[in-house]
């Protein structure tokens, strides 16, 4: 069964299974703009596609709503990635902000419509991963690869500087299930993972044990 695209539902369905009570906001194509900061302004003015502007528009909205529910500055200019109270992501008109009150990790991904490439799995997933995907129907590998994709980039934004970005080292305690540990190898980084089905893609949030 998936989730509906929208803060109140993922914040309760999220609420339900996390040990950190996070902030989360959704705005999408159809939210008025933001008021920027001067900084902001200048970041907007400096991308290079219409798209990636509006991309950013709406990823400054829900990452303000976020900071501002921490009581912190509203300036995402400010915020340096990857942040230990902060995640944002996009995908196709739609931005997630996700925000800890109290925490050293969190990490949030967003995918929809787009999977990654079968030839991706070998690059992207751990050992006992893989073997698990490959034994999959295939009607259900695409589907299970995105998932992973989410996985495996929400855990990195979570990661302190420098982040560990080879993705075959992040092992999954259970990759049967949408809530899993994850470890990475060569570190003493930990992390919970929880992820949604949502109705053309998943989405992830990790956060930092
Ligand atoms: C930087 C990266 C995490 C962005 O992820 P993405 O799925 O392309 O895009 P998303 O929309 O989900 O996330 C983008 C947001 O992440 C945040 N971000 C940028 N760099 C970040 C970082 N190093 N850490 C955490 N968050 C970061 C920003 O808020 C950005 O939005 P903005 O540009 O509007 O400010 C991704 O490009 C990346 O580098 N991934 C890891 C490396 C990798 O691909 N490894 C594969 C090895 S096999």
């Amino acid at each position: 069964m998936s989730i509906d695209l929208d803060g109140p539902s993922l914040q309760h369905a999220f609420g339900a299974v996390c040990t950190a009570p996070i902030l989360l906001e959704v705005r999408d194509l159809n939210c008025p703009a933001p008021e920027l900061s001067t900084a902001e302004e200048s970041q907007h003015a400096g991308m290079s596609s219409e798209k990636r502007r509006s991309e950013y528009l709406i990823g400054r909205a829900a990452l303000k709503a976020v900071l501002a529910a921490l009581g912190r500055s509203e300036d995402t200019a400010g915020v340096v990635w990857p942040s230990t109270f902060c995640s944002l992501s996009h995908s196709h008109g739609h931005a997630v902000a996700v925000a800890l009150a109290d925490g050293h990790g969190i990490g949030i991904d967003l995918q929809l419509q787009r999977t990654p490439p079968f030839m991706m799995a070998e690059r992207i997933l751990a050992d006992e991963t893989l073997e698990w995907w490959r034994a999959l129907p295939e009607v259900e590998q695409a589907s299970a690869l995105q998932r992973f994709w989410t996985v495996n980039e929400a855990v990195y934004k979570a990661c302190p500087a420098p982040q560990p970005a080879y993705f075959r080292h992040y092992r999954m305690a259970d990759p049967t299930r949408f809530d899993s540990a994850l470890s990475i190898d060569g570190t003493d980084y930990r992390f919970e993972v929880h992820t949604l089905a949502l109705a053309n893609g998943f989405i992830s949030l990790a956060l930092r044990a």
